[in-house]
């Protein structure tokens, strides 16, 4: 079975990812793939929202991560957001100890999650984002990764949405 959203417009990410709050849980690790422009933080803006984060989201391109307090009803407090396009090894991405993080009611978000993914294992959600070449404000994203029973019902809905 495979998840995706079309997304039309900008605003449209934002809601995707508003929507994909819905499928996330205390201790989440996503990673989000796709070329620079592609959507992933306008993705992560909505997902913020949705989970109550008030401050304002933007790239951690410089950072490499930042944490937002979140205040929902799913037991989310902290949104880790992070981006390792400029890390230079494994072992930076290792010593941000995302996977640890998020075991404290969190959720990490990490764009170019996948060049990474080896830190983070098996047990993670990914979304997968691209922009269609004839049409420069559509994105598709793809969401995958470790899903249960519970969470493919999520993403059904999230999906058809
Ligand atoms: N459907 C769309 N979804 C997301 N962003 C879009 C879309 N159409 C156009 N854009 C533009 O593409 C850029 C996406 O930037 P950003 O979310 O920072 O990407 P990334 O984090 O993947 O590098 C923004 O300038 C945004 O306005
Ligand atoms: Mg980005």
């Amino acid at each position: 079975m495979a998840y995706q959203r079309h997304c039309s417009s900008d605003a449209a990410t934002q809601v995707a990812g508003e929507q994909f709050a819905a499928v996330l849980r205390a201790g989440d690790v996503v990673l989000l793939s796709g070329q620079l422009g592609a959507g992933k933080t306008t993705f992560v803006k909505g997902v913020a929202r949705a989970l109550g984060v008030v401050e304002r989201v933007t790239s951690p391109t410089f950072t490499m991560v930042r944490q937002h307090d979140a205040h929902n009803g799913q037991s989310i407090s902290v949104v880790h957001h992070a981006d390792v396009y400029r890390v230079e090894s494994l072992g930076e991405v290792l010593d941000l100890d995302l996977g640890e993080l998020v075991e404290e009611a969190g959720v990490a978000l990490v764009e170019w999650g996948d060049l990474a993914a080896s830190v983070f294992g098996r047990e993670v959600l990914t979304l997968d984002f691209s922009v269609d070449e004839d049409d420069e404000d559509s994105r598709r994203i793809d969401a995958g990764g470790s899903i249960d029973s519970q969470r493919a019902f999520a993403l059904e809905i999230w999906s058809a949405s």
